[in-house]
């Protein structure tokens, strides 16, 4: 193991906090370090793992393709994109098309792109608190300055206002905005759903301006919050939706899905070398299969109400709320998480933060019961101790 940990310290970019155990194996919510510990995993990879780890008809489907076909450029149709086409589009009735990139951060890339070519306007709208990658145009709409400030001049035309507020949303849209971008449920910025009524409103006002509404479920989407894509949960239709994470069941992918709005995508004004290979579509036709075979919406569903219910009835002090839907769970403290999380991770709980004071819960929905009470039992346990920051 320390041979594992002296390396990636010695070329690492500096970009990552390193931890001190290497993590070399994982089957269904379980993880293994190099001396064979086990974990609990509650991050499932800052929230790809929905299916769980290594998942068998994944393996499979990877290891076919990988001997059939790797890569193929979009312009040759294949049938394995076609296959992805069809079932990921029989998911999300009214949005018919897919642009198919990366990740998270292409994905809303190309939505910020997509919706200034259909609209002919410049403005993007999103929110405060609001994540939505590290590229530069997806970067500016993202709202943590500790992201931002050290790439300025971002991208310019865009706007954040209050989540959750529509006399906020509706001073900031105008005829000069091409679309307002937002997370129906935040993640990095602390697990805050939005309102049913709030997301009503905003489209019926997207409606009303001719501003396209492009919804970033790269965190929620995939069964994370209890549906297969959070924004039903709302019975609205965005004209945009952006999906990475837990598409193609741990490899790489993401994808644009879009409505009848956007218009003016003429060949070669966008694209991406590895967008839609026929690899990263075996992988998400087989991950798809196993979200819809398995229900994993409803089982995140049932089993994060469990989760929830539990830790509220532990009634413990240095807990101020607990939110979320689904398996997309945050714990807000009256303290900072970070030791916190730190201890829970000495007891082999693997969790995540979101902001200064919330703890971020997002397991693989194939979590057992089992499971579940030990990470509650394990934050029953370290919640009652008094920790403080470093
Ligand atoms: C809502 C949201 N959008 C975009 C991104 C960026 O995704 P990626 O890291 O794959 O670029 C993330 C990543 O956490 C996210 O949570």
């Amino acid at each position: 193991m320390q041979n594992i940990i002296e390396i990636e310290n010695h070329h690492t970019s500096g970009l990552y906090t390193k931890q001190n155990f290497a993590i070399v194996r994982g089957q269904g919510a379980s993880l293994w370090d190099s001396d064979g510990n086990e974990y609990i995993d509650c991050s499932s990879g800052h929230g790809v793992a929905n299916l769980g780890h290594a998942h068998p008809k994944v393996a499979e489907a990877v290891y076919k393709q990988a001997s059939t076909l790797i890569t193929l450029f979009e312009t040759f149709p294949n049938d394995q994109r076609a296959a992805l086409m069809e079932k990921l589009t029989a998911l999300t009735p009214g949005l018919e098309r897919v642009f198919f990139c990366n990740s998270g951060t292409e994905s809303v890339e190309a939505a910020i792109k997509f919706a200034r070519l259909s609209t002919g306007r410049r403005g993007i709208v999103a929110a405060m608190r609001g994540f939505h990658g590290r590229t530069m145009g997806a970067l500016s709409a993202t709202w943590n300055k500790k992201y931002r400030e050290a790439f300025e001049p971002l991208v310019p035309d865009y706007s954040h206002v209050a989540y959750n507020n529509i006399e906020a949303l509706e001073k900031a849209v105008n005829d000069q905005t091409a679309a307002v971008l937002l997370e129906p449920v935040q993640g990095e910025g602390g697990v805050y759903p939005a309102d049913p009524s709030y997301m009503e409103s905003v489209r019926e006002l997207c409606d009303r301006t001719g501003a396209l509404l492009i919804m970033d479920e790269v965190q929620t989407g995939f069964g994370r919050t209890g549906m297969m894509f959070a924004y039903q949960h709302y019975g609205i239709t965005p004209d945009m939706l952006c999906v990475a994470k837990s598409l193609a069941g741990g490899v790489p992918m993401g994808a644009v899905l879009m409505g009848e709005a956007i218009k003016n995508l003429a060949p070669g004004l966008h694209g991406s070398t590895f967008g839609g290979n026929p690899l990263s579509c075996a992988a998400a036709n087989a991950a798809l299969g196993v979200m819809l075979d398995e229900n994993l919406p409803r089982q995140s569903l049932v089993k994060g109400a469990y989760f929830r219910d539990r830790i509220r009835e532990l009634n413990l002090p240095i807990v101020r709320d607990v939110r979320g839907i689904g398996l997309m769970i945050g714990i807000e403290l009256k303290k900072k998480v970070a030791p916190y999380i730190k201890a829970l991770q000495e007891r082999n709980i693997i969790a995540l933060n979101a902001g200064l004071t919330t703890i971020r819960l997002l397991p693989p929905l194939v979590i057992t019961y089992e499971q579940l009470d030990q990470v509650i039992d394990t934050l029953a346990e370290v919640l009652a101790m008094e920790l403080v920051a470093e």
